[in-house]
């Protein structure tokens, strides 16, 4: 478990699903990430089963990282954060829900999750993918020291026709809001 100034992060667990489904069920969630992210806990308990076991044997480089993020001060469920890990380089997620939005929570978070690759998985090199519209989650990467890329030289999982792509280096300031 980490904590940050307003945040608690721990590691995804099947137990967390109920929470999240709860916090994540809103069709505003799945407008810029083709569909709901959650619909039912049962859906949800097979995920992140899937997510927590990991990419296999077939793909040796390939790790998968998933967080629960709450609210310090009462333990709300904000939302999750992802990270990929390719070796040498890694791709970013995150996903939260409307409640708490515009809080800073998420930039919080995702702020955490790149020093985090950055630092203990040592993976200076991270990618996000983002659909063009979703300017919350461009000022987000932006704010974390994420910068855009005419094309991504690495093959980011997560990206979709038309997506843009933003590029993290190693030392990127990240600005504080
Ligand atoms: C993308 C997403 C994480 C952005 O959430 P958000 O609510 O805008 O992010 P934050 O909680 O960090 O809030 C940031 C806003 O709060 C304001 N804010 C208030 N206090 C703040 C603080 N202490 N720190 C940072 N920002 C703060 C900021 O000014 C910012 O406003 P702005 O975007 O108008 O500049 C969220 O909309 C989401 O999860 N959407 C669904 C899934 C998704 O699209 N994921 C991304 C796929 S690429």
């Amino acid at each position: 478990m980490w904590h940050t100034e307003r945040l608690t992060i721990e590691p995804l667990a099947h137990e967390h699903a109920e929470e999240l489904v709860a916090a994540l069920d809103h069709e505003s969630v799945g407008a810029f990430i083709g569909g709901p992210d959650v619909t039912t806990a049962a859906a949800l308990h097979e995920r992140i089963d899937r997510l927590t076991t990991g990419p296999g044997p077939d793909w040796p480089d390939e790790r998968w990282w998933n967080f629960a993020v709450r609210r310090s001060s009462d333990g709300a469920m904000l939302g999750r954060l992802e990270a990929t890990t390719y070796g040498e380089w890694a791709e970013v997620a995150y996903v939260f829900g409307p409640a708490f939005a515009g809080r800073g929570y998420a930039t919080e978070g995702v702020r955490w999750l790149v020093g985090h690759v950055a630092d203990e998985l040592s993976v200076a090199e991270q990618w996000a993918a983002v659909h063009p519209d979703n300017l919350a989650s461009i000022r987000l990467l932006e704010r974390v020291g994420f910068q855009r890329e005419p094309v991504s030289w690495r093959p980011i999982g997560s990206f979709d026709d038309g997506d843009l792509v933003f590029h993290r280096h190693a030392g990127a300031p990240t600005a504080q809001r």
